[in-house]
């Protein structure tokens, strides 16, 4: 648990009331009912539901207004000087609900998880046991200062500005292992909301080693061309060997309790046991979540997709941009899992020529191709490109934040969905401390070990723990509802491709594979849990009986003394050893 310098309160409230309402509010895929926007206005006939023979062009066969003209300023001419390139940048300024800034507590949080998800990433791919330091300092009313310090292996100095101030700019899109990023939007999007509410650059100090020297750089994104542009670049003396402090100034608001940064932080913790992690909230207060193991997690290892997973326009861009020189090599060489043998099967199903020019097939060969893999039997995918967190380590993890009275963990063998590996794990903590009985339980949900706060009821982990089951397992549960009772659920899942829902990596899609994998994870650890209340039912039984037995023994041992002339003395040594046989009747 967090060591706290001042008051010790909330983080850990989280297990005391979770986000009850979201489990249940998956509504039903049905069209909405009709409501003041949607519903016709009284008097105005409803829209007919079908059109009779060019009954949608009203008057005119041409499709003209109701008086018969076409507006000039709609003209095909017209409208094409409206037509241009949209840069990523102003689409997302536009839409930046998608990526997790649409209000300014979440726009806090997903601030410091970006720069967090980023140090961590960098720390494991350096073999560096990750130390950060995040600091969220009060500006002014709803204005805060973000720092993210780590000891990475740095960045650059050529590269930071594009890091900083590009959006769709990274390194890990193109790479299929596990990590925490996955776009290449993340950290320039936070920089982009810090600029767009307060004007303010992001302030960037990076050093690649303790000989080098350290660069910091203000970056301001030009969001319609997406193109960085550096405000301050100067050398700095600065007390860090290496790594990267990322400061970024927004307006936010910080709240307490679930899914705040404070509690983000804290699950994080969880799932990271290798992390010294310290943080500073906007009070003052400190906290620090010490490092629970030295071991790093195992090196994910990047890989080729599997031909399984891929589709007819990927393939058929991947045929285009290959550099094997012949259609036999180009799938071992772009795939995983195809040697020459595989390669020499996949082409005599597709009924091509293996020295064929991959870049002279067209659609209807690549068509063919398709249909070569479908048929012939694959290895699956290698799973050396996740890293899961073990259920030794995620149990142990529950166990540093929450005081229960039965804890059980269980991590998959790896599964695919589309040709991605991934693998689930589950944990459960029963009879936890501070929840009550008739409340729904607190899910805690992850993907590469990040925690995921937002869109609980949209997420295949809430639709798998909702179709677990837990009446199976001793456990209320309403239906399409979490169970109810004492019970804290934390469900991983580990993935060289997360699916996730929107670009703010809130919610996991509801692949089939993932949904099955998850439910047979919770499943398992359900049967344990089952065990074990059902074993409390049976004391508890037994404890109940022998009670209202014991208070009888009293009573025979009274009665024996009138009737048979007993001594006290001997009544008491009756009394006594009736309650002894009692006593070791109910053990056995
Ligand atoms: N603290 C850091 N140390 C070293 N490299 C970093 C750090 N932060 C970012 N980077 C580099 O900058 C790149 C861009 O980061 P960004 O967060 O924008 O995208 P991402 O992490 O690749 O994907 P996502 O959008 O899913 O977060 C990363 O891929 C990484 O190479
Ligand atoms: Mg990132």
């Amino acid at each position: 648990m967090a060591t706290r310098k001042r008051s010790e309160t909330s983080t850990f409230d989280l297990f005391a009331g979770g986000e009850t309402g979201t489990a249940t509010a998956a509504a039903p895929a049905v069209l909405p009912p009709a409501t003041a926007q949607n519903a016709p206005a009284a008097g105005v006939p409803a829209a007919p539901t079908r059109r009779g023979k060019g009954g949608a062009r009203g008057g005119s066969e041409r499709g003209a207004g109701a008086a018969g003209q076409r507006r000039a300023s709609g003209s095909a001419e017209e409208q094409a000087k409206k037509q241009r390139e949209i840069s990523i940048s102003e689409f997302f300024t536009k839409n930046r609900h998608l990526l997790g800034f649409d209000n300014p507590s979440k726009a806090l949080l997903t601030t410091i998880k970006e720069a967090v998800d980023n140090s961590l990433d960098a720390c494991e791919e350096a073999g560096i046991l990750p130390a950060i330091r995040v600091e969220v300092v009060p500006v002014a009313e709803e204005r805060f200062r973000i720092a993210v310090e780590d000891n990475g292996p740095g960045i650059v100095r050529a590269q930071i500005p594009r890091i900083f101030g590009k959006l769709l700019y990274g390194s890990k899109f193109h790479t299929l292992k596990q990590s925490r990023g996955q776009q290449g939007i993340g950290i320039s999007a936070a920089g982009m909301y810090g600029q767009l509410t307060t004007g303010k650059p992001v302030r960037i100090t990076s050093r690649t080693a303790p000989k080098a020297a350290a660069h910091r750089f203000e970056v301001r994104i030009n969001t319609q061309k997406n193109e960085p542009i550096i405000t301050l670049d100067e050398v700095v003396d600065w007390e860090s060997p290496h790594g990267t402090r990322v400061e970024i100034e927004l307006a936010a608001v910080h709240k307490r309790g679930r899914r705040s940064v404070d509690d983000y932080l804290a699950l994080t913790a969880v799932a990271n046991p290798h992390l010294e992690l310290s943080y500073r909230d906007p009070g003052g207060e400190e906290f620090h979540y010490p490092r629970v193991t030295e071991a790093l997690p195992h090196e994910a290892q990047a890989i080729k997709p599997h031909p399984y997973g891929v589709e007819l326009g990927i393939l058929m861009s991947m045929l285009e941009a290959t550099k094997s020189r012949s259609l036999h090599g180009f799938l071992q060489e772009e795939f995983s899992r195809v040697g020459a043998k595989v390669a020499d099967e996949i082409v005599e199903r597709a009924m091509l020529r293996p020295q064929a020019k991959p870049g002279s097939l067209g659609r209807d060969q690549a068509e063919q191709l398709l249909h070569g893999i479908a048929g012939t039997k694959i290895m699956a995918p290698p799973t050396n490109c996740l890293s899961p967190i073990g259920a030794v380590e995620l149990e142990a993890g529950l166990r540093k934040v929450v005081a229960a009275e039965f804890f059980t963990a269980v991590s998959r063998r790896p599964a695919v969905y589309r040709g991605n590996p991934f693998l689930v794990e589950a944990a459960l903590a029963w009879g936890v401390a501070g929840m009550p009985a008739d409340e729904l339980a607190v899910l805690n949900r992850y993907a590469n070990r990040v925690p995921l706060q937002y869109q609980q009821g949209a997420c295949a982990i809430t639709k798998s723990v909702i179709a677990a089951g837990w009446k199976n397992y001793g456990l209320a549960q309403a239906k399409g509802a979490l169970p109810t009772g004492p019970l804290a659920i934390s469900v991983h899942i580990a993935s060289a491709w997360v699916p996730f829902t929107s670009e703010s990596k809130e919610a996991v899609a509801s692949y089939p594979e993932i949904l099955r994998e998850i439910r047979l994870a919770l499943q398992d650890c359900g049967r344990q849990l089952g065990q074990h209340i059902r074993r409390g039912k049976r004391l508890a039984e037994a404890r109940q009986k022998s009670d209202y037995i014991k208070s009888y023994i009293p009573h025979i041992g009274e009665a024996l003394r009138e009737i048979l002339g007993l001594s006290e003395a001997r009544e008491r040594l009756v009394v006594e050893r009736l309650s002894d046989t009692l006593e070791r009747s109910r053990k056995v």
